[in-house]
């Protein structure tokens, strides 16, 4: 392609993307399909790749990542980030009000309130209507360049909506990592044997500080912009502000208020008291803002925070009880969890008995002893923690607490690897409830997908010595089943079968699978894709390992270690004995002509000679792309009967070809 019509295409995919990219994250709408989407940024990568000097800094393919960053440049903040002073009573917030009111002397005036957003502060530059920088708000007064991390945040938009805005601005607000995504992370790494991040602000802050923006990317961070700053800006409320920010595109949360006086306030912070838990980002209170611009000047600021703010924190409800006991809990990964056992308080509505300690630092961190009166508390969070010990009424006979320095499940001496806090027991193979957990691990439906087995029933089959591993599930019989508790024929039959239908699984889901550590769904598809089957992953060396795209150090030693270890090596051979698939399937496809090459169709609407897939398969037989919706970019509608009227007036309007399933036929010469 020349340059010139590359600049062109660029600039109207560049268009088209910003379009798609703000209505599905603002507004909620797909116009097209992902497919579609993604083959239009891939197309905008390719064309910049091609021509280096035609990306911009705003270009949609920005939102995907890739750019390493080694060292977070310092930024000094034009107009310093300042915190604001916090309240916990509604006596303070009357106090707040009265320097309010005297500050402006008996002038009338009015609150704006937001809920506070629990993540990290960042200011995004715009100059010329394009983000050119983003900022965390460090000590204040100076912060990291994160920019490259800022654009891969979908809300954000890389050019603001709209033909007017100022020369500068900043936008400022609040990245978080919506809980589910959070929750999501913490899942997958579980499953991978790392260690769970602690909460979604410390996650969302350390997931901007990370040097590679293509993994920031896959993080689905969030923000909501509050703030609208800088000079001479032709506004003069932060309502104004916020609209503002609104119309340019950014993402504002919709749960403000203006309040006329302290009293609608106060009906503000009773309202979301408990209806903030229903948002997806963690909020920790409501900041409660004068909203005239003029007024916020006249009011100042104290050396840390405006005056013309306030925080209200809700309290986070807490109770004292007393802690009977430490147990320990052991994982599938082996991973030690100590857990505070309490004498049973009422909070928050439910009883609370016990409560998860984290780790050894965490009851050093506390200096936690049996028999010490504690606080409890439950914030957002489901499980309730102990945040401190009042001392006054600690028995001066006590000890401090010896962590156990043995599997409390199988007593095998647990181990700690240097610079992590979590204990680990070792004994994998041996370990009760890693044994239980490696079975239930297998069953998923990510892995072997056996449905008809749950937890009980491996537990079960586990207690009466029938499995002991994930290859004993194949040497069930009949009898065996049949004489567990609560098993009947039927029951027996369907457990049998599900386990009898894992063989037929792919082997990536396999691999995943058998629980090596680090090894996720992901992970074990880009293994299982690049060295076909597993006598080949075997024997690899770490060094062909580290080879492999996104396969890292940790994972290849992983892998390494797995595979030099003879009980698994057994392991895998009685599973490729009992008929499971050790291979990836590439389902090959046979040509049969070229008459379709270059060309992408979609099909619609159902035909007489084929079925759904089946037509499908015949278009890449004879070299064709099959897509699922209509675009400029399609070369033929191969049109069949009941189609709907909508595809076919888009296909019309975009000059697509239109064939019915007999030309179709006549032009793969198939009659
Ligand atoms: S306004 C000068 N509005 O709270 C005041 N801050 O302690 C600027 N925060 O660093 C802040 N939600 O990270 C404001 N709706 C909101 C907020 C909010 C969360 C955070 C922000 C700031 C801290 C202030």
């Amino acid at each position: 392609m020349e340059k010139k019509a590359a600049e062109q295409k660029i600039q109207e995919l560049s268009e088209k993307l910003h379009y798609y990219n703000y209505k599905y994250y603002q507004e909620s709408v797909s116009e097209i399909s992902d497919y579609e989407f993604d083959m239009m940024l891939k197309e905008l990568i390719e064309l910049e790749e091609k021509f280096p000097d035609l990306k911009t800094s705003d270009s949609p393919s920005q939102r995907v990542g890739g750019d390493i960053t080694k060292n977070f440049e310092t930024v000094e903040h034009k107009i310093p980030m300042l915190s604001l002073g916090n309240t916990y009573s509604k006596e303070e917030l009357d106090d707040f009000d009265g320097r309010v009111k005297r500050g402006l002397g008996e002038e009338s005036y009015e609150y704006f309130c937001e809920l506070k957003f629990d993540g990290v502060a960042i200011s995004l530059h715009y100059e010329n209507g394009k983000l050119i920088r983003g900022v965390t708000r460090g000590d204040g007064s100076k912060g990291d360049d994160i920019t490259n991390n800022a654009k891969t945040i979908r809300t954000i938009p890389l050019k603001v909506r709209g033909e007017q805005f100022p020369e500068y601005f900043e936008a400022r607000g609040e990245v978080f990592l919506p809980r589910e995504a959070f929750n999501e992370i913490n899942r997958e790494r579980e499953e991978n044997g790392e260690a769970l991040l602690a909460n979604p602000r410390n996650a969302a802050s350390g997931t901007l500080k990370m040097q590679d923006s293509g993994v920031v990317a896959k993080r689905k961070l969030d923000c909501f912009l509050y703030s609208y700053a800088g000079e001479d800006l032709p506004i003069d409320s932060h309502e104004e502000g916020i609209k503002q920010l609104e119309k340019f595109g950014f993402n504002v949360s919709q749960t403000y208020k203006k309040c006329k006086n302290i009293n609608e306030v106060f009906n503000f912070i009773n309202e979301w008291e408990e209806k903030r838990h229903s948002l997806p980002v963690d909020t920790d209170g409501i900041v409660i803002k004068v909203n005239s611009l003029g007024q916020q000047e006249q009011l100042g600021f104290t050396a840390k925070s405006p005056r013309w703010a306030i925080a209200y924190k809700y309290k986070a409800e807490s109770s004292t009880t007393i802690l009977k006991e430490i147990t320990y809990q052991v994982g599938r990964t082996g991973a030690v969890t100590p857990v505070a056992n309490l004498e049973p308080v009422s909070l928050a509505g439910t009883t609370v008995k016990r409560a998860s300690l984290h780790n050894a630092n965490e009851i050093a961190r506390l200096d936690l002893r049996v028999g010490d009166t504690v606080h409890v508390e439950k914030g957002g969070e489901i499980i309730p923690k102990i945040t401190g010990v009042d001392l006054t009424k600690r028995d001066l006979g006590s000890n401090e607490v010896e962590y156990i320095q043995e599997c409390p499940e199988c007593g095998t001496e647990l181990v700690r690897a240097e610079g992590e806090a979590v204990h680990y027991c070792p004994n994998k193979k041996g370990c009760p409830p890693q044994i239980k957990g490696s079975i239930e691990h297998y069953i998923q439906r990510k892995a072997a997908d056996i449905d008809s087995m749950g937890e009980r029933t491996i537990h079960l089959l586990y207690e009466k010595g029938l499995v002991k591993n994930v290859a004993d599930l194949y040497d069930l019989k009949y009898e065996d089943v049949f004489e567990l508790e609560g098993f009947k024929d039927l029951s027996t039959q369907n457990l049998l079968k599900g386990i009898e239908e894992s063989k037929q699984i792919p082997f990536e889901n396999i691999l995943f699978g058998l629980g090596i550590r680090f090894v996720g769904k992901t992970v074990a598809e880009k293994l299982g894709a690049h060295f076909k089957n597993i006598d080949n992953l075997a024997k690899a060396s770490f060094d062909e390992l580290i080879e492999v795209p996104e396969i890292g150090e940790r994972i290849a030693q992983s892998v390494v270690e797995y595979f030099h270890d003879e009980d698994n090596i057994k392991l895998i051979e009685r599973l490729k004995s009992a008929g499971l698939q050790f291979e990836i399937q590439e389902t090959v496809i046979e040509q049969k002509g070229n008459v379709l090459e270059n060309k992408s169709l979609v099909v619609s609407g159902v035909f007489e000679h084929y079925g759904r897939d089946e037509i499908k398969e015949v278009i890449k037989q004879y070299g064709g792309k099959v897509v699922s919706a209509i675009s400029g970019k399609v070369d033929i509608l191969v049109a069949g009967e009941n189609m709907g009227p909508a595809k076919l007036q888009k296909a019309e309007k975009l000059g697509v070809k239109i064939i019915d399933e007999v030309e179709f036929r006549s032009l793969i010469k198939e009659n």
